[in-house]
């Protein structure tokens, strides 16, 4: 793996926005997104690392990670369902079929865990024993393996409003969804879920829990959009040291973006007022767990796209003819 001095050194010139000549640039927390003629949209995948909702630093090769990953998970999902992915121009971009979101996201949860407001473990450690419209029962430690995983639906709350907490009736009760399309698209994240352990078992680790999104083709069928069982939007724990550490009553190692959030925890924040600044060395340590995760998962060695990722790009959007 490229060492982190290296990583180090890249901060400064990692990718935080694109100004590409194509029209009708919008920004995420993470992508920006241009439109494209034939219904298709460019998406570059920046290094911008955000979490408490806000963007706090650039990570080198984050962006070109959660692109390559995101497309290689679509790979290993697609005879469960189509996606969105036309072609990928380079380590950074994807070109997309655009699509009308369905604004509900679609968390599946393997685990009891989590701190934020959303999370299991957060309202059972409140005492609500009904959480999503699922009954849980008394005696659940932290962590806890659930019989199966369930899905606990929120609302899209986009770029400034909140998500809100759904059950799965309530998907089509509040007119999100029709019944059949829910149905569609619980069963289709229920298969990616499973899909996604089976692969993450035999890397040596447990997809605990993730966010999908889908959305609706112009042809009316649901597909898959987004990025999939990344660290972005997915945990992963270390599988062989969780039952130890799960007896001891200790956290498992994680490999996704939570040691951010303890990092921050540590200095007494938690997404309240400005950030406090973090040392470089937290960066690119993101840098290596990113890159770690995507050989694990893939098996494939992570080949660092050339840097200035803008450049480049705009190289492969004109011999793809993206661009002229
Ligand atoms: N094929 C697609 N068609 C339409 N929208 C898409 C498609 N794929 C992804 N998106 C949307 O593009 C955006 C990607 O940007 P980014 O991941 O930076 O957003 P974000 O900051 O996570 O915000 P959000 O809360 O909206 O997801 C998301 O809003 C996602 O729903
Ligand atoms: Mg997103």
């Amino acid at each position: 793996m490229i060492s982190r001095n290296e990583l180090l050194k890249l901060i400064p010139s990692a990718l935080d926005d694109t100004n590409l000549p194509l029209a009708g640039r919008e920004q995420g927390k993470v992508r920006d997104w241009y439109d494209l003629p034939d219904g298709q949209r460019l998406i570059v995948t920046t290094d911008r690392l955000s979490a408490f909702d806000r963007i706090l630093a650039r990570a080198p090769y984050k962006g070109q990670v959660l692109n390559q990953l995101s497309a290689w998970w679509f790979e290993q999902t697609q005879d469960i369902i189509p996606n969105h992915i036309i072609s990928i121009p380079d380590p950074n971009a994807a070109i997309v079929q655009t699509v009308a979101p369905i604004l509900v996201e679609v968390i599946v949860r393997g685990y009891i865990t989590g701190v934020t407001s959303t999370a299991l473990w957060y309202r059972y450690s409140l005492g609500e024993r009904n959480i999503y419209g699922y009954d849980f029962p008394e005696g659940l430690r932290k962590n806890a393996v659930l019989p199966e995983p369930i899905i606990t639906p929120t609302t899209k709350g986009g770029v400034t409003g909140h998500d809100e907490r759904l059950t799965c009736a309530e998907v089509v009760e509040k007119d999100l969804l029709d019944q059949q399309t829910w149905d569609q698209v619980q069963s289709a994240a229920l298969a990616i879920f499973k899909r996604g352990q089976e692969i993450a078992n035999k890397a040596g680790m447990i997809l605990v829990d993730t966010k999908y999104e889908f959305g609706r083709a112009a042809d009316g069928s649901v597909v898959l959009i987004d990025e999939v069982h990344t660290p972005d939007s997915s945990r992963f724990w270390k599988a062989d040291s969780y039952e130890a550490r799960f007896s001891a009553g200790e956290d498992p190692e994680n490999f996704d973006k939570e040691f951010v959030r303890i990092a921050y925890a540590e200095k007494g924040y938690r997404g309240d007022g400005d950030a406090p600044s973090m040392p470089e060395e937290l960066w690119a340590s993101a840098s290596e767990r990113y890159i770690t995760i995507y050989e694990l998962l893939t098996g494939q060695v992570f080949e660092v796209g050339e840097y200035p990722v803008e450049e480049r790009l705009i190289r492969n959007l004109k011999r793809e003819g993206v661009m002229s």
